[in-house]
């Protein structure tokens, strides 16, 4: 079964580590990302070699996968290189192949520069992403296949850099770089990405039908969430990509046939940036969760705002991508605290105005004290635990098939076989 794997939250639910787990099933033949750009970020640990990932889709350290890039994901071309170089320096070189799709628009010296005037007041990553997105849909944009021959690239970037130059003169910033250096440096790190000889530019579309000729499955990526979502988050605190559902199809330029929608829900709730966040907690509950989780960015490092869990996102996040199923991560970082609560009401709403109007309703549980982060049964975690997990199920009416109880790839509590839908407890 193909599976989509998205966040259900404001992002940083731990979807690299499920889709890294997931992708271990020797029928996955590849892991596809499909929208966002090195906003994004991973970390996969493997024999005490920690490895940070921005841009290149989880599952890349197995031999016998393909990450795909899909046409919806922007892509820095200094950062791709980057991560590239990282993957030849490992003491083990070998890594899965790498496709990325011709199609891909590249985020360029002055769409990074804009989102440093223009994103403090949403709190971006600053690494380019609106602006870049702004570009795709205006007809700006630089793609992969433009950097087909130098010439080519040259002329594109002579065209754009007149219309960047005007644009951020009267945003009230400075653009100072030469068209020759920026086709310079940019050639030097497509070069660098284009010699690897498991890297190829070129057709998702015809790749996916053929891993599904072949009878291979696949799994799609989402990165951010479904409240960071351009059309569905809490707009116009989101990002400027399509996490959920329909950016899969768009993105990727593949429709499959079969396909389990599996969302990925931290045990309470996490924000960076800006924006509304209903059940967020300033105080030692919120610092506590910060740093038993270690909620700081992966790709900025700055700490993440945090809140008990929203089980009226999650219902929300359900109905937009027809979740088939949920995961659920980080259940030992509420370990210890007495009383857990959760939000049950009223109706999550992308009216901002409404939704900061809106009288919270709370649930609340008991905590429970044992450490679980050694628990590899449902029926081992302390009773508090089970009943918090099935409390969030009959709140959302979804099945939570895996449970997370800490960073390692194999701290995971497996109450289903990935791939069926419908368990129920
Ligand atoms: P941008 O994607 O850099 O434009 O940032 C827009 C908003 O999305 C900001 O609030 C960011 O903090 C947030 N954001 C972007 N990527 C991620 C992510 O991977 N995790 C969590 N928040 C993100």
């Amino acid at each position: 079964m193909n599976l989509a794997v998205i966040g259900t939250q404001w992002g940083d639910e731990g979807k690299g580590k499920i889709v890294d787990t997931l992708a271990k099933n020797r029928k996955i033949k590849a892991v596809v990302r499909y929208q966002g750009g090195n906003n994004a970020g991973h970390t996969v640990v493997v024999k005490g070699e920690k490895h940070a990932f921005h841009l290149i889709p989880s599952g890349i350290l197995y031999q016998d996968k393909t990450c795909v890039i899909g046409n919806g994901v922007i892509i820095d071309p200094e950062v791709l290189a980057g991560e590239i170089k990282t993957l030849e320096n490992r003491v083990n070189k070998n890594h899965a192949r790498i496709l990325i799709s011709e199609k891909c628009h590249l985020i360029m010296a002055w769409h990074k520069v804009r989102d440093g005037i223009e994103g403090g007041k949403i709190g971006t990553t600053g690494r380019g992403i609106g602006p870049t997105y702004e570009d795709v849909m205006g007809r700006r944009g630089i793609r992969m296949i433009d950097t087909n021959d130098k010439k080519r690239l040259i002329q594109r970037v002579k065209e754009e850099l007149v219309w960047n130059k005007k644009l951020i003169k009267l945003m009230g910033g400075k653009f100072d770089l030469s068209g020759t250096e920026i086709v310079n440096r940019c050639w030097q790190w497509l070069s660098q990405i284009k010699k690897n000889p498991l890297v190829r530019i070129g057709d998702v579309t015809e790749f996916l039908s053929e891993v599904e000729k072949k009878k291979g499955e696949i799994i799609f990526e989402g990165a951010q969430a479904t409240l960071l979502d351009i059309s569905h988050g809490t707009y116009p605190f989101v990002t400027s990509s399509n996490p959920t559902i329909g950016g899969l199809y768009t993105g990727s330029g593949w429709r499959p046939r079969e396909l389990k929608v599996i969302g990925v829900v931290k045990a309470y709730t996490t924000r960076v940036g800006a924006g509304p966040f209903p059940t967020e907690l300033l105080n030692k509950t919120g610092d506590r969760l910060r740093e038993v989780g270690d909620e700081y960015g992966t790709t900025t490092g700055r700490p993440r705002r945090c809140g008990w869990l929203d089980a009226t996102i999650i219902k929300y996040a359900a109905a937009v991508n027809g979740l088939d199923a949920l995961v659920m991560t980080k259940l030992d970082v509420l370990t210890g605290i007495k009383r857990i609560k959760i939000k049950t009401g009223p109706k999550f709403t992308v009216d901002l105005e409404r939704l900061e109007k809106a009288k919270m309703v709370y649930e609340e549980l008991p905590g429970w004290q044992e450490d679980i982060t050694k628990v590899r049964q449902f029926s081992r975690l302390p009773k508090s635990a089970r009943e918090y997990i099935n409390r969030v199920e009959q709140l959302t009416g979804l099945p939570i098939e895996l449970i997370g109880v800490g960073p390692g790839r194999e701290q995971i509590i497996t109450r289903h076989a990935p791939g069926k839908v419908g368990y129920r407890n």
